[in-house]
């Protein structure tokens, strides 16, 4: 309709040890800082027209109750669970919960490290993945869940 526009909304969720990306394995995780990211997603997802509200939490129990609140107030979540990834079966009852798209990111590729990070509990729960593309990946996810949640909007 002429002169509508709608804007999405997308809970970015950080799990533990993000807060500590810059100076966290910099050659793993590389030099930018969290705050670094959240302005270049914020920056990004404007152009696109969507809002972020953008966070982290090292406790599991935050991120899960965020997870429930977001099914009144989010169009999709971006999670990168962090360690959170390979132990949580409670964040992925969360997220099956919401019914919310749900897009999972890794600043590094999962399936190139360690045999404990190869397995993700979270992806059971997540339309898809992006992992291994550095802090891009997060620009990636805001253009994947703007596909997915265009394509939702339109049925
Ligand atoms: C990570 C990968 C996880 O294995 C790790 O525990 C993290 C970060 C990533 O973004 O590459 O904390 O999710």
């Amino acid at each position: 309709m002429w002169g509508l526009s709608v804007i999405s909304r997308f809970l970015v969720i950080n799990g533990p040890n993000l807060n500590m990306l810059g100076l966290r394995e910099p050659e793993i995780y590389g030099h930018d800082s969290l705050g670094d990211i959240q302005a270049r997603c914020e920056a990004h997802a404007e152009t696109v027209g969507a809002k972020l509200d953008f966070r982290q939490s090292n406790s599991e129990a935050e991120i899960i109750d965020w997870i429930h609140a977001a099914r009144d107030t989010a169009d999709g979540i971006i999670i990168n669970p962090a360690a959170f990834t390979h132990t949580s079966v409670a964040i992925l009852d969360a997220l099956a919960l919401t019914e919310l798209p749900v897009v999972e990111i890794h600043i590094s590729n999962i399936f190139r490290r360690e045999s404990f990070r190869q397995h993700s509990y979270i992806s059971m729960g997540a339309t898809g993945i992006i992992s291994g593309f550095g802090a891009h990946g997060y620009v990636l996810a805001i253009d994947a869940m703007m596909g997915l949640t265009g394509e939702k909007k339109e049925t």
